[in-house]
């Protein structure tokens, strides 16, 4: 494993998916736990799609879900698709099945985004859940101790595609968004939200990520940020990779 970047900024690059997901889980279950120890909960925001499957699941074996208190786990999710919660394409069902039904973990505890009502409701009503449920930075941002992303090919992360309107959201931490490419519309945290969390993790793994990783990390001028690129948490944001994503790093950082 080979570490990086600033104290604020940090790049973690690891031999393949198997390590990466192994020390992920135990990142997270180091965060969750000071979490616990310094505010009494653990207020951890869900990444979608399909690499945090592998991680979820590895947090989820006994061995490593033990040594959470996940009765003081407070569970949301970063992003929703307008789909019910059994649809094979709903991160809520891909979580359930990947982590949430095999960790004791109460109910009570489980914060879905809901998609079965109008979008913009639902988008309001998770961000009033959010206000209610989560400490505040005095502002009108809620304050997630970890929210968990994946990151598009496209340098998207959640629901936040280049070129949407939900990005110059700057005062509401949840909003829906059509995404002309996928023809979709989905429910997202915004930038602001996503900015005020303590911590931020970038799961990326694969070598169908390295072109998105290179232009990201790999130096280049920022002249026109794709949205990962605007994540900038006024807490600590850390980078998770497997080699495969980080295969044109090599140079940008030692391996
Ligand atoms: C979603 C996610 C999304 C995902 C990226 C990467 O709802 O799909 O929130 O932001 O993290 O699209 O997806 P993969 O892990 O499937 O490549």
């Amino acid at each position: 494993m080979a570490e990086h970047g600033s104290v604020n900024n940090r790049v973690h690059i690891f031999s393949d998916e198997n390590e990466l997901f192994e020390r992920c889980a135990g990142r997270i279950v180091e965060i969750g736990t000071s979490a616990i120890a310094e505010r009494g909960n653990f207020h951890f925001a869900l990444a979608g799609g399909t690499t945090p499957q592998g991680l979820y699941r590895r947090l989820s074996e006994p061995r490593l879900a033990s040594e959470l208190d996940w009765t003081r786990c407070q569970i949301f999710f970063g992003d929703e698709r307008a789909v019910p919660p059994d649809h094979r394409d709903s991160n809520y069902r891909m979580a359930r099945e990947a982590l949430l039904d095999h960790i004791v973990l109460p109910a009570e505890n489980i914060h879905p985004i809901s998609t079965e009502k109008e979008l913009q409701e639902a988008a309001r009503d998770y961000g009033h859940l959010l206000k209610t449920a989560l400490p505040h930075d005095g502002g009108r941002m809620p304050v997630f101790d970890l929210i968990l992303l994946g990151m598009g090919a496209d340098g998207h992360v959640a629901s936040l595609f280049p070129g949407t309107d939900i990005l110059a959201k700057k005062n509401t931490p949840v909003a829906a968004v059509y995404v002309e490419k996928l023809e979709a519309w989905r429910i997202s945290l915004t930038l602001p939200a996503i900015n005020h969390a303590r911590h931020v993790l970038i799961l990326v793994s694969g070598e169908k990520k390295a072109d998105i990783v290179r232009h990201v990390l790999g130096g280049m001028p920022e002249t026109n940020p794709l949205p990962v690129q605007r994540i900038h948490p006024s807490g600590e944001l850390e980078w998770y990779l497997d080699a495969a994503a980080a295969h044109y790093l090599h140079g940008t950082f030692e391996q």
